[in-house]
C-alpha cells in the first residue's frame, strides 16, 4: 500500500504545475537549516493553497504559523491588488529566513510578518479576514477556532491543516497526548458549529475547509 501511495504521490507531482524556483529553494533551505522541516507546506499543498486563494480573491488573509514563509507566499498570490496577508509566527528564530524569501518573492508590500502568538496579537489588528489559515500549534486549535470565528468576514473561509494528525484521530489518544486530544476537540467543534459548512479534504495530513454560512440563508430549488 505504501509503495502505491508513493507512486501516486509521484504521479501527482508530475502532473501538477512545477514548483517555482524560489519556492523550491525555500523548500530546500527549510530542509537544510530548520528543525522539523516536514512542517513546510511544500509543492502540492502550496499549489492547492495558491489555487484556493486565487478562487476566493481575498482582500485580507490571516495565517497562524508562518514557519519559513512557504504557505504565506502561496496564499499571497490570490490577494486582490489592494489586499494584504498578516502572518504570525511565535518562533523568532524563523523570522530572517522567512523575510528573506518573502522579499525575494516580491510580496513584501502584501505580506506583513508578525512575531509572537497569533492568539495574543491578531485581534489587535481590528480587521475582518476573508480567509484564515490555521496552521500553528495543534494543541491550540480550539482556541484558534474561537478566535477565527471572531475575526472572519461574513462570508469568509477558514482552512485548518493537519486535522487527520497522521491518522491518530481514529485512535483513542493517550492521556498525555495533548496534540491528538486538541485536534479531536477542534474537529468536533467545527462539526457541531451551526454557523458553518465544513469538509475534511484528505490530502497529506488532512485539511478542513470551513465556509461561514450566509446570514438569512434560504434554500431554493
Ligand atoms: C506547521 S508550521 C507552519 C507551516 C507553514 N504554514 C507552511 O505551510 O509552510 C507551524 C508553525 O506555527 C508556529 N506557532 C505555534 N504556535 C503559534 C502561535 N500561537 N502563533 C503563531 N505561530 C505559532 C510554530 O512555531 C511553527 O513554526
Amino acid at each position: 500500500m505504501l509503495k502505491k501511495n508513493t507512486a501516486i504521490e509521484r504521479y501527482i507531482e508530475q502532473h501538477t504545475t512545477q514548483e517555482d524556483h524560489l519556492l523550491a529553494e525555500l523548500n530546500r533551505q527549510t530542509h537544510l537549516h530548520v528543525l522539523q522541516p516536514r512542517m513546510v507546506s511544500g509543492h502540492i499543498q502550496g499549489k492547492i493553497l495558491e489555487m484556493i486563494s486565487y478562487m476566493i480573491k481575498p482582500k485580507f488573509i490571516l495565517e497562524i504559523g508562518t514557519f519559513t514563509g512557504y504557505s504565506a507566499i502561496c496564499l499571497a498570490k490570490g490577494l486582490t491588488d489592494d489586499g494584504c496577508l498578516h502572518t504570525f509566527e511565535i518562533n523568532d528564530e524563523l523570522e530572517d529566513l522567512a523575510s528573506d524569501f518573502i522579499e525575494r518573492s516580491g510580496y513584501t508590500n502584501k505580506i506583513v510578518q508578525h512575531v509572537g502568538s497569533a492568539l495574543k496579537l491578531a485581534p489587535n489588528l481590528n480587521l475582518k479576514f476573508d480567509l484564515i489559515f490555521i496552521d500553528g500549534d495543534k494543541r491550540e486549535y480550539p482556541e484558534y477556532y474561537k478566535m477565527a470565528k471572531e475575526l472572519i468576514a461574513d462570508e469568509g473561509f477558514i482552512l485548518a491543516d493537519n486535522v487527520l494528525w497522521d491518522g491518530k484521530v481514529i485512535e483513542t489518544p493517550t492521556p498525555t497526548d495533548l496534540y491528538t486530544q486538541q485536534i479531536l476537540k477542534f474537529n468536533q467543534m467545527v462539526q457541531d458549529d451551526p454557523d458553518v459548512e465544513n469538509v475534511i479534504v484528505p490530502f497529506r495530513d488532512g485539511m478542513t475547509f470551513i465556509k461561514m454560512k450566509r446570514k438569512n440563508n434560504t434554500i431554493t430549488n
